[in-house]
């Protein structure tokens, strides 16, 4: 039989001398416990196994409330104003006397309710009654109850019902506590267990150097541990699950090859629009997509810079392309706005560095003016790239993003055409998640109209992607917002990326 050391203790304590049932106290002598917890666990081992019985005894245990202690202390409600109304002639027993005689405001009124209960009753003011020796007795037999439990505790069984609820119904006066006593008793076939198959074994819960050296493993038992028992799940600090998605994604792209850059928050119109051939009329631009500022109002921008935008805005320049017409404003290009993707940080990168060749990407916050709902925030983040090389094309493009959607998880993505008025040909990306296709972001070659301005003629693969997307995906969240309050119980049960 497989029997834990302390089951091993308590059955021989049991069987060491003959006993019916035993106490816990007999328990903890024969055992050398000192903790009732060792017998209560190894018992129920044992029982489980038909080697013991546990014998449960709940008693109820009543005392007196501090209500009950006044009472047993300066005598029941009741007895007192029965003193003074017994002692009282017949015509003097009336309410207003009782009530100017010293009682408490507050003992009257519950006081009239339990006389009434006797069968004292109110007769045109006056305290009447008709068995004066019955209400003497029943007030004596109540004050005998308060008596004994004031000499200690009491078994509720042993007690009279009838008082037991009469009391209990009274607020303060009794107090009861639930007592549960067990009786140990070995059973036929843990009486019949043979004693010298008892000894304790030396466990071993942990294999240790020494152990495995000395041999002494050999024919050693070893604990057993329950994987499935319940285990508190620790709480230590992590990272926030979207800052741990993010660090995820830069590695992605550092290990394929691509550079970090980042950039500001606050941009002119120009870089974020004009720079992207987004017409100055575009739906885009109006205030409803576009959180322009009041301050600063205005970031200034190269005038080389507005030079060129204003001719291939109005016609084309030398880029072969016909130019959007009508006249382009400066003063518009200059307007200061919360950039609405990151587009403008990888455009700049370009007008920066026109002549090296570049795989840059960069994970950023973006604003539009969006009513919140479940899948939209007026801030989110793009995962925003390009890659400007002489023979950069679209298949490249398209393998870039295959591989890098695979990295995360998601190897299944499909590309269809789209419009962006500064990419040509331009591509929406979807991946495949649970047989469905979602959406994730956008992308294209970029348009001479963008890059030549920037004094660069090679071309440039470019995506801007949802994070938030993504992130709802990997974190199997269905709505945004939970990336984002505050919750800690939400948040720390988010998987680990
Ligand atoms: N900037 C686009 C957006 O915010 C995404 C995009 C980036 C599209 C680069 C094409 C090229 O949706």
């Amino acid at each position: 039989m497989d029997l834990v050391n302390n089951e091993r203790r308590m059955l021989k304590g049991m069987l060491s001398k003959p006993n019916d049932e035993w106490s816990l106290e007999q328990l903890l002598d024969v055992t050398g416990w000192s903790d009732q917890v060792h017998v209560a666990g190894a018992g129920k081992g044992l029982e489980e196994l038909g080697l013991v019985e546990v014998e449960e005894n709940f008693t109820r245990m009543a005392s007196l409330g501090p209500e009950g202690r006044k009472a047993a202390e300066n005598g029941l409600l009741e007895s007192r104003l029965w003193e003074w109304i017994s002692n009282k002639e017949e015509g003097q027993r009336s309410m207003d006397g009782l009530i100017s005689s010293g009682f408490d405001r507050n003992e009257t009124g519950p006081g009239i309710g339990i006389l009434k209960g006797l069968g004292v009753a109110i007769e045109s003011g006056k305290l009447v009654f008709s068995d004066e020796e019955e209400i003497t007795n029943k007030i004596q037999s109540r004050t005998n109850f308060i008596d004994l439990l004031s000499n200690g505790d009491m078994d509720s069984s042993t007690l009279d019902k009838e008082m037991i609820s009469h009391f209990s119904a009274r607020s303060g006066l009794l107090e009861f506590e639930e007592n549960v006593s067990r009786k140990w008793k070995l059973t036929k076939s843990g009486a019949s267990i043979d004693q010298s198959a008892l000894s304790e074994v030396q466990l071993i819960g942990e294999l240790t150097p020494e152990i495995l050296q000395t041999e002494s493993w050999i024919g050693a038992e070893f604990k057993t541990f329950d994987v499935q028992a319940p285990a508190p799940t620790p709480l230590g600090g992590r990272r926030h699950p979207m800052q741990s998605l993010i660090e995820r994604i830069r590695s992605v792209f550092l290990e394929m090859g691509f550079s970090e850059i980042d950039g500001d928050y606050v941009q002119s119109a120009g870089w974020n629009m004009d720079s992207l051939f987004i017409p100055q009329s575009h739906p885009a631009r109006t205030m409803q997509d576009t959180f322009y500022l009041d301050n600063p109002d205005k970031v200034e921008v190269e005038n080389s810079y507005l030079d060129l935008w204003a001719k291939v805005h109005e016609h084309g320049h030398d880029t072969g392309s016909k130019g959007w017409g009508g006249s382009f404003d400066k003063d518009e290009s200059q307007r200061a706005l919360l950039r609405t993707h990151t587009t403008v940080n990888t455009v700049r990168h370009i007008a920066e560095n026109p002549d090296s060749p570049s795989r840059v990407f960069g994970i950023g916050r973006v604003f539009r003016q969006e009513t919140i709902d479940r899948t939209h925030m007026p801030e989110f983040h793009q995962i925003e790239g390009i890659i400007h090389e002489p023979d950069a094309n679209l298949p490249m493009l398209i393998s870039t993003l295959k591989t890098f959607y695979a990295k995360m998880g998601y190897p299944d993505i499909r590309v269809r055409p789209a419009y962006f008025p500064y990419t040509e040909p331009s591509a929406e990306v979807d991946i495949l998640w649970k047989g469905e296709w979602l959406e994730l972001g956008g992308s294209g070659i970029f348009r001479p109209e963008v890059t030549e301005p920037l004094g660069t003629e090679w071309p440039v693969c470019a995506w801007g992607m949802g994070l938030e997307r993504l992130a709802m995906l990997i974190l199997g969240l269905d709505d945004i917002r939970q990336l984002y309050q505050p919750d800690l119980e939400i948040l720390r049960k988010m998987p680990l990326l």
